[in-house]
């Protein structure tokens, strides 16, 4: 996920296996298919300024910290991931849905993009967000939905992200102005690297209208 060790796709891209660099030292372990659970304040953000239709599709749920925060907003969820954490149904992999689970018009997540483990070349962590964003965005354009995604701010302004991102039909950025903390280590924990954002599209936003900028925490 946008957790703070990731590598941006500004990044070296030599394709040779000594390009693969380790990640940043923050002092933690890289998890397993980059699980990391999302603070609540920045899902009660999204709630605060997008109207979901409902319900709604958590496809990487991990343990449900982002699905119960939409729950207690008052939305169904359904809930799926590629590992049983848990929460919902595991043994999901998003990219093998071809369409939102019945009934649901709306996704919200915040898409893995590293490959997991200890070292991370670059170019992988861009494509692999890039591939998820374009499965997610044909998924909705289908359902005429909403997609809300967590990205890192910083990835949003690279040429091939920006691209993805404006060829769906995107309503809103939502700019969280406070860094997420992903980990809680007790005294040791620091404050994240990174800012982030809620990139949210709505099909049933005029494709002519330009998207609104929120800066919110
Ligand atoms: C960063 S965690 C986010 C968990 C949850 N969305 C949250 O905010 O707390 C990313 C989750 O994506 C899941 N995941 C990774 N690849 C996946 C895939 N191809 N299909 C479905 N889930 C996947 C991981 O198992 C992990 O639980």
């Amino acid at each position: 996920m946008a957790a703070d060790e990731k590598s941006d796709d500004t990044a070296d891209s030599s394709g040779s296996a000594r390009a693969f660099r380790p990640i940043h030292r923050s002092g933690y372990d890289r998890q397993t298919h980059d699980f990391y659970p999302t603070p609540d304040w920045v899902t009660e953000v999204l709630l605060k300024n997008v109207k979901l239709r409902g319900p709604i599709w958590e496809p990487c749920c991990g343990d449900g910290a982002m699905a119960r925060v939409l729950e207690r907003g008052g939305h169904k969820v359904v809930a799926t991931d590629l590992v049983d954490r848990g929460f919902g149904q595991g043994g999901t992999d998003f990219f093998d849905r071809i369409a939102f689970p019945p009934g649901c018009r709306a996704m919200v997540t915040n898409p893995p993009y590293g490959d997991g483990g200890e070292l991370v070349r670059p170019t992988n962590a861009s494509l692999g967000m890039q591939k998820f964003i374009r499965h997610a965005l044909d998924l909705t354009v289908r359902e005429n939905g909403q997609l809300a995604l967590l990205v890192r701010f910083q990835w949003i302004a690279g040429k091939k992200a920006a691209a993805l991102i404006s060829s769906g039909p995107l309503s809103r950025v939502v700019v969280l102005t406070k860094r997420i903390q992903w980990f809680d280590m007790g005294e040791r924990t620091t404050t994240g690297q990174h800012h982030h954002a809620w990139l949210f599209w709505d099909c049933s936003y005029g494709n002519l209208l330009p998207p609104s900028l929120i800066f919110a925490q």
